[in-house]
């Protein structure tokens, strides 16, 4: 196979909706480890990530808005959520998602930070 379509394999595409309501449609790896956390982060999106992914701070909550069937939250990420604030049926910490080629298309958007 071609190194260039190799290495397009390995990108998707997930959208951030900020607390503005404004659309930010990432490309992001799939072969680096991230989560939706850390890709907001870096795209200079206003998430803190605070615990630095522990599951711990709930700064990196938001809802899914897209269809995608997520594993499972864990009991961690669960516990955290009970303790945050505007937590939605769709709530998740965006640093328990993990970029893979199955959230090709993710759309989650930030929640308020009280
Ligand atoms: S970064 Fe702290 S819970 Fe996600």
């Amino acid at each position: 196979m071609h190194l260039n379509s190799l290495m397009e394999d390995t990108n998707i595409t997930i959208t951030i909706i900020d607390r503005e309501d404004v659309s930010h449609e990432i490309e992001v790896p799939t072969d680096m480890n991230l989560n939706v956390m850390e890709t907001a982060k870096a795209s200079d999106l206003p998430v803190e990530g605070t615990c630095g992914g522990m599951a711990l701070c709930a700064s990196c909550h938001c809802y899914v808005t897209s269809s995608h069937e997520l594993p499972q939250a864990s009991d961690d990420e669960e516990d955290m959520l009970d303790q945050a604030f505007f937590v939605e049926s769709n709530s998740r910490l965006g640093c328990q998602i993990k970029i893979t080629q199955e959230v090709d298309g993710l759309v989650v958007k930030l929640a308020p930070v009280d």
